[in-house]
């Protein structure tokens, strides 16, 4: 069955990457959420997608210049409603020990490197024994790689936009169990020989009606979709009529 993950949590309904939408998310049936991560200027894990506050809070200029007391006070939610404020990856994994959600978690460190990022979320990851269910994804595989030699327990997925050629090679070749490529240059031959190598294929964004119907009878590893609710409920008319 292919999983549902809900990418930046509910964020087709509710504002994306705050606890609001990672628990309607969880409410949904979601079998897992993604999530990004940046740093502050103190070092905290903090959950947002831009390295910029502009464009999903009331503040502006980059995450890594602000503390986390200044970021605490910030709303992530613009459209209005209820403020939520921007949580720590923290506030995330402790509510994670009452449900049994899966979490991937994207080390947003391709444009500022972040340094000691990789450590600091494994111990984390570690100290909540969350270690089976969070996937390290990443745009930078340099990171990744080295989340693996940090902690080869937990699992990595590369991101990718373009075409690598036989991305299950590739994926294996980092000790990679998955792939996250953009959903744009997938075929169907690369989702078959991959999950027939052993690499779950997991493309993000699938937002679409159709795309998500022809993932589901492939019977693709897992989709990333901003609209969990609208996914599940068409897995579950697929699953009706096989
Ligand atoms: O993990 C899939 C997807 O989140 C990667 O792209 O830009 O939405 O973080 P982006
Ligand atoms: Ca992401």
């Amino acid at each position: 069955m292919t999983q549902v993950f809900a990418h930046r949590g509910y964020a087709a309904s509710f504002a994306e990457n705050t606890m609001k939408a990672f628990k309607e998310a969880e409410k949904a049936g979601a079998d897992g959420i993604e999530l990004d991560v940046q740093l502050t200027k103190d070092g905290e894990m903090v959950v947002i997608h831009d390295e910029k506050l502009n464009r999903t809070t009331n503040g502006n200029g980059f995450v890594k210049d602000f503390s986390y007391k200044e970021i605490s006070k910030l709303n992530a939610n613009k459209s209005g409603g209820a403020k939520e404020p921007i949580p720590l990856l923290k506030d995330v994994l402790k509510w994670m020990q009452g449900n049994r959600l899966i979490c991937n978690i994207e080390l947003k460190n391709g444009f500022f490197p972040y340094e000691g990022m990789e450590e600091k979320v494994i111990k984390l990851v570690r100290d909540y024994g969350l270690e089976e269910r969070i996937i390290f994804s990443s745009f930078n595989h340099y990171s990744i790689v080295y989340c693996y030699r940090l902690a080869p327990e937990i699992e990595i997925a590369p991101l990718y936009s373009g075409r690598i050629f036989m991305p299950w090679i590739y994926a294996k070749s980092i000790q990679a169990k998955a792939i996250h490529p953009n959903y744009k240059g997938l075929t169907n031959d690369i989702i078959r020989k991959s999950i027939e190598n052993g690499i779950s294929v997991r493309p993000y964004t699938i937002n679409n009606e159709e795309d998500m119907k022809y993932l589901f009878t492939l019977n693709c590893s897992a989709i990333i979709t901003d609209d969990p609710v609208k996914a599940l409920k068409l897995r579950k008319g697929i699953e009706r009529d096989q």
